[in-house]
């Protein structure tokens, strides 16, 4: 069984963070989503992986996750010259996977489960062409949505349907045997010009495919936007972050919870709850850090509070009475201007969005 990871597209959802970086890389508590994408695969023994990837983004997806030695994988890049789509992916990987079944694993998804089980499942079951993972959800249009039989046979997927035909939505991992690229070949491409991975399973059913699925029971967080971000990085906060401090707490602060300190950081005259995490090299001074946050590396945090937030790396904190429920990019400066008659003085990048408090 081989693995396809797909980072490549273009990540709108998610700006302004995605103008400057690939949305698979998006930190939650601290690791990027993709890390949690590769982390799965290795867990269910599937080591040998191709990475989608675009000319945009490639540079640093390649960077993030190198040769895959640090995951236990052997990984490989394919570069897609434009995102046409999640059957376009897998057409361009075939070179990697012809003649191998496959699991397709989407690089901005993050599941709660393991995905072993099903990835055994269907190697034990000859008769599948396919399985896909399917979970209810509250809004099924903004996703493809499957229609299943009584005898758990998927029957008919549709990629956001106007009028859903069930409230159950596609999760993005897929189970493909060599036989989806005969199905890929015949289906043309969608009213959005994408050639959808829906259709050509709807195909490959078409053809007389028996596609099953397996309900997904855990949280699934496709992370597009800002509370979707945070809920994230609460969930992964609160179900898998191990304590440890490896950095320098001196005898005036204060850590309680769960707690992860990274290696250089120093935490003075401060108080720490958890669940939160702390990057490496990060300061934080005389300041109230979480619960329910995550700092990353080299944020500097003084005299201030910040509460269920997200704070990218080398991004800066100074005097801010109370930070909450805030996602913070790389490099943001926070901090008072200089007293004139109350005016706010900002620079704000494109798509950024600034909430004042009231008076
Ligand atoms: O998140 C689950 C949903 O993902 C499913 O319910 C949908 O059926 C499926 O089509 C997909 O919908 P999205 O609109 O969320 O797909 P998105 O364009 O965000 O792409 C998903 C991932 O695949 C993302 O990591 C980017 C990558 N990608 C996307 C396209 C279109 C590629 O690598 N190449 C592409 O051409």
């Amino acid at each position: 069984m081989k693995g396809l990871v797909l980072a490549g597209g273009s990540g709108t959802r998610l700006r302004p963070l995605t103008y400057t970086g690939a949305k698979q890389l998006v930190p939650v508590a601290n690791r990027p989503v993709l890390f949690y994408v590769i982390d799965n695969l290795v867990h269910a023994g599937v080591t040998d992986i191709a990475v989608i990837i675009s000319p945009e983004t490639g540079g640093e997806i390649r960077r993030a996750l190198g040769d895959g030695s640090a995951f236990g994988a052997r990984l490989e890049y394919i570069l897609q010259d434009r995102p046409a789509g999640l059957a376009h992916a897998v057409a361009t990987a075939r070179p990697f996977l012809e003649g191998s079944d496959f699991v397709m694993y989407l690089g901005d998804n993050l599941v709660g489960m393991k995905i072993q089980e099903a990835v055994e499942a269907f190697t034990a079951d000859p008769s599948l062409a396919a399985s896909v993972m399917l979970k209810e959800v509250p809004n099924p249009s903004s996703f493809g949505v499957a229609e299943v039989d009584a005898v758990g046979n998927v029957v008919g997927l549709v990629e956001k349907p106007r009028e859903p035909k069930s409230n159950l939505a596609l999760v993005g991992i897929y189970l493909f045997r060599p036989s989806i690229f005969d199905a890929i070949a015949q289906i043309k491409p969608s009213p959005r010009g994408e050639l959808e991975i829906t259709d050509a399973i709807s195909k490959l059913i078409e053809l007389g495919g028996t596609v099953k699925f397996t309900r997904l029971t855990s949280w699934w967080l496709d992370t597009g936007k800002k509370d979707d971000m945070l809920l994230a990085n609460d969930t992964v906060l609160d179900d898998w972050l191990v304590s440890g401090v490896e950095g320098h707490v001196d005898g005036e602060s204060k850590v309680s919870g769960r707690v992860r300190i990274g290696k250089g950081a120093r935490i003075v005259r401060s108080v720490i709850r958890g669940p939160t995490i702390v990057g490496e090299n990060v300061e934080i001074v005389d300041s109230k850090i979480g619960p329910f946050t995550a700092i990353g590396d080299g944020v500097r945090v003084i005299r201030s509070t910040v509460e269920h937030s997200v704070l990218m790396a080398e991004s800066s904190i100074t005097d801010i009475p109370r930070l909450e429920d805030s996602l913070l990019g790389k490099r943001v400066l926070v901090r008072p201007g200089p007293a004139r008659h109350g005016a706010l003085s900002l620079m704000v990048g494109d798509d950024c969005v600034v909430e004042l408090s009231q008076p």
